[in-house]
């Protein structure tokens, strides 16, 4: 056991400085390796060492600081869950669970009968009724009505959207193979479904998010692009300087560590490192410059290596070998458990199907796309178009538990928004326009980081252009 002089000595052994408070903290906490553990933390031109350097130390609200370990747990998407795809078998198995879970949740709110049992019985030609199905087709007809074709495991049937009623404006939305209800009636002839209203899985509107007991903070960042000739160096590197100034327990990533190799055509001209090993080198050294004491979590994105089908898995150790030791790597899609704050971290690459489906959709409005996700509780809707998806026996992009926050990215252009009190935050990119970008005419919006006060469920944004 030192003493506090051994301790002192201790760190001006590697040219630090300490604070009275810190060597009391070790003092009152003997632990074999803290003093290690806070020197290895500490940024590399430190001349004093505050109590800020203490693994897990926070700042409480009335300025006095109190001790509680950033904590993860991966609720979902941790290594290996992501599985393999086997054929047509779990096809079925895939939309069985989709229409199962997301119906379940319409029928929570509204009763719904099969839709066989509505084609079978006269009945339901005079009288209101609701049906539950699975979007098989859509689309406006000559008179400018929408018609969808919704099936259950029983029948399929044809619904009709007037472009007169109220409900059309619901029904432009409407994409194929979400799951929805609907209430009407059926035409005399028993071939078409009059609808009246429209119901999607979506959040109660009563829903009251989980905030933390204990302080934290959260760091949202997304599309790092390592390796590409426009990654911004500079802005990532004060975005790091100001990390370790700071007490923030929590960095999330949401896809996208590196720029790849040959993800697009002639990208090999756009980087600056052209070995895909390299390249995350270069990030875990990124990442390894930053406070040991943070916890770090990330999941890959379209541009990084492993397969593009989502659930995406988990990067592989042999492209990970520089990665600190603070960091944990997810799937795409995954859930992250922080102090009780339910994190959905979802890359985003359905958010260019979802621009092309739903009417007046843009990039700029990435808040908006992650509406549409959670109305329909669902991250990528729309199966079989840029989005691969692999098929497992459930469906791992469905929403649900509900989150306190959906974390997204691929866009490249901030959004932030909150829907029935889920949080919704893309922190765009840190690499600067592409040569396809401007092609494209988008205009991303780099080197922003999202912080989110874990007790508050507040978010700010900061600049590091
Ligand atoms: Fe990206």
């Amino acid at each position: 056991m030192l003493d506090a002089q051994e301790i002192t000595h201790r760190f001006l052994d590697t040219k630090l400085q300490v604070h009275p408070e810190v060597v009391r903290y070790i003092l009152e906490n003997n632990e074999p390796d803290l003093i290690e553990r806070i020197i290895a933390g500490v940024p590399k031109d430190t001349i004093v060492v505050s109590a800020k350097y203490i693994p897990g130390i926070h700042p409480t609200r009335d300025g006095t600081r109190f001790l509680i370990d950033p904590s993860v747990e991966v609720v979902s998407g941790s290594a290996g869950t992501s599985g393999c795809v086997n054929g047509t078998s779990d096809y079925l198995h895939y939309f069985r669970d989709r229409y199962a879970r997301l119906g379940g949740m319409i029928r929570s709110r509204v009763g719904a009968m099969p839709i066989e049992g509505l084609i079978r019985s006269t009945r339901y030609r005079q009288e209101e009724c609701t049906v539950i199905g699975m979007v098989a087709e859509v689309k406006n007809t000559t008179n400018g009505h929408r018609i969808a074709e919704i099936e259950d495991s029983s029948a399929s049937i044809s619904v009709l959207f007037r472009k007169d009623l109220p409900v059309f404006a619901d029904a432009q939305r409407i994409i194929y193979d979400e799951v929805i209800g609907v209430k009407g009636k059926l035409s005399n002839d028993g071939r078409l479904f009059f609808a009246e209203q429209l119901y999607r899985p979506d959040i109660r509107i009563d829903n009251t998010p989980f905030r933390s007991e204990q302080p934290g903070k959260a760091v949202f960042i997304s599309d790092v692009h390592v390796g590409s000739n426009t990654f911004l160096e500079g802005a990532w590197n004060r975005f790091a300087d100001w990390l370790s100034d700071s007490d923030f327990g929590y960095l999330l990533i949401a896809g996208d560590l590196v720029d790849g190799i040959g993800i697009y055509p002639n990208q090999e001209s756009e980087l600056t490192i052209k070995n895909i090993y390299e390249q995350y080198d270069a990030f875990g050294a990124m990442l390894s410059e930053l406070p040991s004491r943070m916890k770090i979590i990330a999941s890959p994105g379209n541009h990084d290596v492993v397969r593009g089908a989502e659930p995406q898995p988990v990067i592989p150790d042999a492209f990970t070998k520089k990665f600190p030791a603070n960091c944990t790597l997810v799937e795409n899609p995954a859930v992250v458990n922080l102090q009780g704050v339910r994190v959905l971290m979802y890359h985003g690459r359905s958010i260019d199907d979802m621009i092309g489906l739903i009417p007046g959709a843009s990039y700029e409005q990435s808040g908006l796309m992650m509406e549409e996700m959670l109305i329909r509780r669902h991250l990528a809707p729309a199966y079989g178009r840029r989005t691969p998806i692999a098929a497992g026996k459930t469906d791992r992009l469905i929403i649900d538990p509900l989150p306190e926050i959906l974390h997204t990215g691929h866009v490249h252009i901030k959004g932030i928004t909150n829907y029935r009190g889920v949080l919704g935050i893309n922190a765009g990119t840190w690499q600067s326009q592409t040569l396809f970008q401007k092609q494209m005419n988008v205009n991303p919006t780099p080197a922003l980081a999202v912080v989110v006060d874990l007790q508050t469920l507040v978010p700010e944004t900061f600049s590091f252009a």
